[in-house]
This record gives C-alpha cells, sequence and structure tokens, in this order.
C-alpha cells in the first residue's frame, strides 16, 4: 500500500469515528457545492447543499424568491435550513449560500455548533468575477438588476467579498486557497487538515 492510500484510510477512520459535519462557507462561485460533492465521495457521506433545500421548500429557484419575496424572505429561509441541518446533525458535508455569514444569527449557529468544522473557502477576486460571469443570472445580488460588465462585475465583487471576508474568517475553523485547485484536490486538503477532528 502506497504512503497516499494509507493516509486516506486513516483519515477516513478519523472522520467516521468523529462524526463530524463539514460546512463550507465562502463567497459565490468559490466551488463550495462542487468541493463538498468530492469531500462527501471521498468521505462517503452525504452532502447537502442549502440553497438547493431552500429551493425545494420553495419550489421555486433562489432567482424567482428574490424576485416575488425580497432577499429578506430568502434569508429568513436560509436561516431555518442551517438551524435544521445543524439540529439533525447528520454526520456529512454542507454547502452554504455566499450570504449566510451575513445574519449574525447565523454567525452563533456556525460558531456554536459541536462537532461541526467550518472550512472557508477562499479564492481571489479574479477567479470569483470569472465564474461568476460564466453563469450569468444565477446570483441576484450580483446581476439581478442588470447585466453587468467585467469591470462591474469586478466592482460588486470586491465591494461585497470586502464586507463579507472578516465575517468567513470569523466563523471558519480555517481557511484554505483555492485559486488554481480542483475540487478533489480541495477536498484532499481539507481531509489532511482535518486531524485530529474537533471533539
Ligand atoms: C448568495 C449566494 C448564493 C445564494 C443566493 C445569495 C449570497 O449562493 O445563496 O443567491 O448572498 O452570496 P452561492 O454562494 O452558492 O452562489
Amino acid at each position: 500500500m502506497d504512503n497516499s492510500e494509507n493516509n486516506h484510510q486513516t483519515h477516513q477512520k478519523k472522520l467516521s469515528t468523529s462524526a463530524p459535519l463539514i460546512v463550507l462557507v465562502g463567497f459565490m462561485a468559490s466551488g463550495k457545492s462542487s468541493v463538498a460533492q468530492a469531500l462527501a465521495k471521498r468521505w462517503q457521506r452525504a452532502a447537502v447543499d442549502l440553497d438547493v433545500l431552500i429551493e425545494s421548500t420553495a419550489r421555486k429557484p433562489i432567482s424567482e424568491i428574490f424576485a416575488d419575496s425580497g432577499e429578506e424572505k430568502f434569508r429568513q429561509l436560509e436561516t431555518a435550513q442551517l438551524r435544521q441541518v445543524l439540529e439533525d446533525a447528520q454526520p456529512g458535508v454542507i454547502a452554504t449560500g455566499g450570504g449566510i455569514v451575513t445574519r449574525e444569527e447565523n454567525r452563533v449557529l456556525l460558531r456554536t455548533a459541536p462537532k461541526t468544522l467550518v472550512v472557508y473557502l477562499q479564492a481571489s477576486n479574479e477567479t470569483l468575477t470569472r465564474r461568476i460571469r460564466q453563469q450569468p443570472g444565477l446570483r441576484p445580488l450580483i446581476d439581478g438588476e442588470s447585466v453587468l460588465n467585467l469591470q462591474q462585475t469586478q466592482l460588486r465583487v470586491e465591494e461585497l467579498l470586502e464586507q463579507r471576508a472578516p465575517l468567513y474568517e470569523e466563523v471558519a475553523d480555517f481557511t484554505l486557497k483555492t485559486d488554481g485547485l480542483t475540487p478533489s484536490e480541495i477536498a484532499e486538503k481539507i481531509l489532511r487538515k482535518t486531524d485530529p477532528l474537533p471533539s
């Protein structure tokens, strides 16, 4: 058995026996959903995406929730789902929406949840802007009002990131710089850092 396989098994055992939740936070398009999938596959646990839960509860896409009921209503649904998944405490990975940290109530939930590791996936303004522009219309807080050009998107990302970066740091047990890494490389780094896991 080579070393990487050995490490793989050691990590899996630690993760399974400690049965924690790993919560991914970070800006829009920082890769939370794809990393959650990669991590869950590697760890053989479920991945839960809060945005998907919100959409299936509301029976409409997030862009429509924002358009029909406004951001405040979306935030209420988001807090309710966060509270629920943390209470359920099923071992697994939770991908959150980029604005989860904007409510103090959510930050307290994240900081105080037992056996829960919160990881901040950090990406540069350039990476985030490029990815957001590849999926136009998906993010109401960026391009919900009008179509933005590259510079306008970059400014919007910069503005929101400046407000939110300290909040991601506040709730995170650790931060990972993700530029240039694939979801499975990021998942691997998270597994390496979870030693020892919180008890
Ligand atoms: C939001 C991020 C989105 C989604 C909603 C609001 C935000 O999720 O929850 O559009 O405020 O940053 P992603 O981070 O998955 O894009």
